[in-house]
């Protein structure tokens, strides 16, 4: 299981101005987080309350469909195309990364045993989507576009030009190299689908796209690749389990939650740094900052008073930041919790050879690297505790699917748990769509046109 170090918050290690006194908020709070557990388990299968990303570990079925979907086209493609934006592409991004063997896409067909290369874009950057295109060969390209509510403007941009240029390559038969991952009925992706008969897969009902990497959203992909589905769900479900403890001083969720919530309400510490040591954790930083960001940062409470809340998250990442944000965070304003992500044991170790004599840099040969990357870790986190600055350290045995499903459920869990606190509607994102329907109006879509005339008079006056 996943280790929860969270030591560094306390007043005994930081100070009683910075530090909480964790034993005494955790009775405070005991009530409170135990009702707040079972009344999230036990609205999990409600209709219209968006827990149902708490069920995902458990279904079956999706994991043996999107697997016998995998082996069915193996070999049929040398590239996925991941289309989608957000919620839908980052949980895919994150895990790849963090899952596959390093530089993937460079490695040669051998060396990544006959599977695809896969590409999310997660942008529309003409560029670089130029660019791809131009890579690509699309004969050989499996497109997954991804969108829950089958109409973000992105994504169906970046398909509709996809589309179009498959069906110039390959005719009818294009068909074949699409797949479409969205809502069971709603949405005009889903209508597409329908029309032109795409294989499809479901994004399920009360599941939002921040929440939804085990649905077919990130399974789909992950199969494609050859990551061990079944050990990362595996890993969800014992997450889950944990999770269902009520007692805030076993649940590690709640503890994270309740010391974020804490240390932004009594401290001040307004910004939420996640710092894996790893590369190949880097964008499971992206993931967070969206998952945190959307799911917090909202302007009414449930009760509809004005709140304008939310902590801010950042990503860094170890050893690379403390040569850019560390300055910042050890001697700007003490207003930021980190959050540490530590590999126990990594997949390989690389020596220092001996070469040099020079005192400066002679105590590196003989070492590993191993050894340097940890022990900058460690010096950065005493530093930061010389300095009275909080920090969480969330430590995996190792970077593989059980541990990775581990640890994206429980920052899920501790998310909704977060906004439990915030009393907060954690699952909707108004402020996303705001902008959306701005761009719609923009881009000259039927029904936005009273939107647009508006639009235009705001950004008449803001230029
Ligand atoms: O988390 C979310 O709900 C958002 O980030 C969405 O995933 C994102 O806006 C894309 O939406 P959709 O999947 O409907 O295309």
């Amino acid at each position: 299981m996943l280790e929860f170090n969270c030591k560094n918050v306390t007043a005994h290690v930081i100070g009683e101005e910075n530090g909480l006194n964790l034993e005494q908020e955790f009775d405070n709070f005991a009530d409170k987080i135990s009702h707040i557990i079972n009344d999230l388990n036990s609205r999990k299968d409600k209709p219209g309350q968006w827990l149902q990303w708490m069920n995902l570990g458990y279904n079956e079925e999706t994991v043996w469909f999107v697997k016998e979907y995998a082996a069915m086209v193996q070999g049929r493609f040398d590239n996925v195309l991941v289309l989608g934006i957000g919620g839908s592409a980052l949980g895919g991004m994150a895990i790849c990364e963090a899952l596959l063997k390093p530089f993937w896409n460079q490695l040669s067909d051998e060396q990544r045993d006959g599977l695809p290369k896969i590409y999310f874009l997660d942008n529309i950057d003409p560029d670089q989507f130029n660019a791809l295109l131009d890579l690509l060969d699309l004969k050989r390209t499996l497109v997954n576009v991804i969108t829950k509510s089958g109409s973000t403007a992105e994504t169906m941009a970046q398909f509709m030009i996809v589309k179009d240029r498959l069906e110039k390559e390959l005719g009818d038969d294009y068909i074949r190299n699409v797949v479409a991952t969205t809502d069971k009925h709603v949405g005009i992706l889903r209508q597409i689908a329908n029309e032109e008969g795409y294989k499809t897969f479901v994004i399920p009902d009360d599941v939002g796209g921040r929440f939804s990497v085990f649905s077919a959203v990130g399974l789909l992909p992950f199969a494609l690749v050859g990551i061990d589905i079944e050990e990362l769900m595996q890993g969800v479900k014992d997450m889950d389990l944990a999770l269902k403890n009520t007692d805030v001083r076993h649940n590690i969720a709640a503890q994270n939650a309740l010391i974020h919530y804490l240390m932004d309400t009594q401290k001040g510490k307004r910004l939420s740094v996640m710092m894996p040591y790893s590369s190949r954790l880097k964008y499971i930083s992206d993931w967070y900052v969206q998952l945190w960001a959307e799911s917090l940062g909202k302007n009414k409470d449930l009760d509809g008073n004005d709140v304008n809340i939310g902590p801010t998250p950042i990503k860094a990442l170890g050893v690379t930041d403390q040569h850019s944000q560390i300055q910042l965070y050890n001697e700007g304003p003490n207003d930021k919790i980190i959050n540490f992500i530590r590999i126990k044991e990594f997949d390989t170790t690389l020596d220092i050879p001996k070469i040099f004599e020079y005192t400066g840099v002679g105590y590196l040969g003989g070492k590993t690297i191993n050894e340097l990357l940890n022990a900058e870790a460690e010096s950065t986190k005493v530093a930061l505790i010389d300095y009275q600055r909080p920090n969480v350290t969330i430590t995996l045995e190792r970077a593989d699917a059980y541990h990775l499903g581990q640890l994206i459920y429980m920052l899920e869990v501790q998310t909704a748990i977060a906004g439990e606190l915030y009393h907060i509607n954690t699952f909707n994102q108004p402020g996303v769509e705001q902008a959306k329907n701005y761009t719609y109006a923009l881009m000259g879509r039927a029904g936005y046109e009273d939107s647009a005339s508006a639009l235009k008079e705001k950004m008449a006056l803001a230029q």
